[in-house]
């Protein structure tokens, strides 16, 4: 079997296939769940163990996951990359505790991608090869930046209280070509269970055909473990159910950067703050306790981020009840930022225990939208106004528009402070990239609204066109929106850069389930075709002649609701392709 090459249809990494079985539960883990009216969280809100008053005084049940609130900590990643080493990330764990951040909850300390000394040469991208594994098979750390070994930095990172997590990846190699578990799982897990991790990140590189059997095979691994560890991996396309059904949080999306919102013409990497978010409609279905969908870790605190842009970030990812991972340096975190991640009221509706994922109800405006979280305490729920845009948005917000029917207190809890007994409505400023969130309790009936309904397609007037800039509709990656080539439609088009592939991403609200014909307006300057995958169908994208544009199609189905629908691209050795838009109608 080839072990490194990629395969491309999974959202986040390829994957490899080995077979294994999911058996026991991982852990009878014990909760306390809170049953009263929980106003004003004056102190600490934790996952699990230490004093809590958001948890306090109640019903004892058994689940079958370590994870039954969502997971809250620091992984090396957003601000490390690969130059983390064992003194940084003692450091961090100090900050962790000096910091507050421990008493506030936060538990995990993940060592990510790097720490490994083996180096392995992928097809695109060689490297120097440096063995991964001793003459027993176990994984090396790189001597250089972990010369105490693995070991020795988990008995630090527990010595202060907190828990260990590493990572590695189901592959030959990790996905920044670092030695992985490929052929070694039972090894790995043994190794790491007697390093003392608690947290294990599996990255999904490596080559796979049947992802289920890696997600099972790595679940059985770790219950047959006598340690309890939590299961992070990354998600498997956009099946979260199976995701759901192996680990206790799963990346939804691609990689997180440090961008509210990608503006026009800039290059785009991978996710902005608000394409995350946009990616987590519809997912609630998926999360729970035991279970999380993980928008990524935290850029907060990582430079480029404004205090708003930072707030409306935790905001929404509380609301959405997601792993707390901190990904800033903790060592040289102003307070601002410190507040915002230790900000009790906020935490306390990230960690509510009914484990209920926020979910969009209202989009007033085009940069505004307005999110409900319903709490576990039925007179309460939690409300964020989202503020996409770039000027400061005031609404007036309705009572009876959240699914309540009578009077309600109304608190702000990033700005702590009580807004009072509101009867109908309340107007709400909101700043620009920003957040207002809110707990709204009630004594009188609350019925949380339903989710909104987007808009269906309307197909009555012709095809509906999708500009490929349109960042309503389109997120793309790896590439970035121009106009240097003549007559495209809309503002610009969107166009790959060299030796990257691109990823575009639609979201269609559509009436009526159906096979639709979707037609690429596209030019490829190169002289090979393009191929593309749309959903996992074909659409090849032919050369131009002249720097024409050209139209490409392919049948797509769609079902009645939002439909995320990916055009991948690999292979662009020129950036040669552009694509200005997508017409789609009923075949
Ligand atoms: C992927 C993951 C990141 C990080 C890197 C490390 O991109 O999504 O979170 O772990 O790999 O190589």
């Amino acid at each position: 079997m080839k072990k490194n090459a990629l395969v491309n249809w999974t959202l986040n990494k390829p994957l490899l296939p080995k077979c294994g079985e999911s058996t026991a539960l991982a852990l009878l883990a014990l909760v306390t769940m809170m049953t009263g009216p929980s106003a004003g969280f004056a102190d600490s809100v934790t996952n699990r163990g230490t004093s809590t008053p958001a948890l306090a005084g109640a019903t004892i049940i058994a689940r079958p996951s370590l994870a039954l609130l969502p997971p809250m900590g620091w992984n090396s990643w957003n601000c490390l990359t690969e130059h983390v080493t064992e003194q940084a990330v003692r450091e961090m764990a100090d900050a962790m505790v000096s910091s507050g951040m421990k008493d506030a909850g936060y538990q995990y300390i993940v060592v990510d991608d790097f720490w490994e000394q083996g180096r392995v040469s992928k097809p695109e991208r060689k490297v120097e090869e440096r063995p991964g594994r001793d003459a027993q098979g176990i994984l090396l750390a790189d001597p250089v930046r972990f010369p105490s070994g693995i070991k020795a930095l988990a008995d630090y990172v527990h010595s202060k209280g907190l828990k260990f997590g590493v990572y590695t990846s189901p592959g030959e190699s990790t996905c920044g070509c670092n030695t992985a578990s490929y052929g070694h799982i039972e090894t790995d897990l043994n190794t790491f269970a007697a390093w003392g991790v608690d947290f294990i990140k599996l990255d999904m590189c490596g080559d796979a055909e049947q992802p289920e059997a890696v997600l099972q095979e790595w679940r059985a691994g770790i219950n047959r473990l006598n340690r309890p560890m939590i299961f992070s991996s990354s998600g498997i396309g956009y099946d979260y159910a199976l995701s759901g059904r192996y680990a206790d949080m799963w990346r939804t999306t691609t990689d997180l950067m440090t961008k509210f919102r990608y503006p026009p013409g800039q290059f785009r990497k991978q996710e902005c703050i608000c394409s995350v978010i946009d990616q987590q409609i519809g997912l609630e279905r998926y999360s729970g306790p035991g279970h999380w969908n993980d928008p990524d870790m935290l850029r907060a605190g990582n430079a480029g981020l404004s205090l708003d842009e930072c707030r409306a970030h935790f905001g929404m990812w509380a609301m959405l009840a997601a792993p707390l991972i901190a990904g800033n340096d903790l060592r040289i975190m102003k307070p601002e930022v410190r507040d915002i991640l230790i900000n009790r009221e906020v935490l306390a509706v990230d960690q509510d225990p009914a484990g209920r994922q926020g979910y969009l109800v209202q989009q007033p405006e085009k940069d505004l939208q307005v999110w409900v979280r319903p709490l576990v305490d039925p007179t309460q729920i939690a409300v964020a106004l989202l503020n996409r845009g770039s000027v400061a948005i005031t609404n007036e917000l309705s009572l009876a528009s959240i699914g309540i029917h009578g009077p309600a207190f109304f608190r702000d809890l990033f700005a702590h402070q009580d807004l009072g007994l509101q009867t109908n409505s309340l107007a709400i400023t909101v700043p620009a990239h920003g957040i207002r969130l809110l707990k709204i309790s009630t004594f009188e009936f609350l019925t949380p609204p339903p989710a909104y309904v987007f808009p269906p397609l309307d197909f009555s007037q012709g095809p509906v066109r999708i500009e490929a800039e349109d960042d309503s509709r389109v997120c793309f990656y790896k590439g970035y929106a121009t106009n240097a080539l003549p007559q495209f439609s809309g503002e610009s088009y969107v166009t790959g850069v060299k030796a990257y592939s691109l990823r575009m991403r639609f979201n269609l609200p559509i009436a009526k389930t159906d096979t639709y014909l979707g037609t690429f307006r596209y030019q490829n300057t190169g002289k090979e075709a393009i191929l593309g995958k749309l959903n996992g169908s074909s659409v090849t994208f032919a050369p131009t002649s002249e720097g024409k544009w050209q139209t490409a199609s392919v049948a797509l189905p769609l079902k009645a609701g939002m439909n995320h629908v990916q055009l991948y691209c690999s292979g662009l050795e020129q950036g040669d392709l552009a694509i200005d838009c997508l017409d789609l109608q009923p075949q």
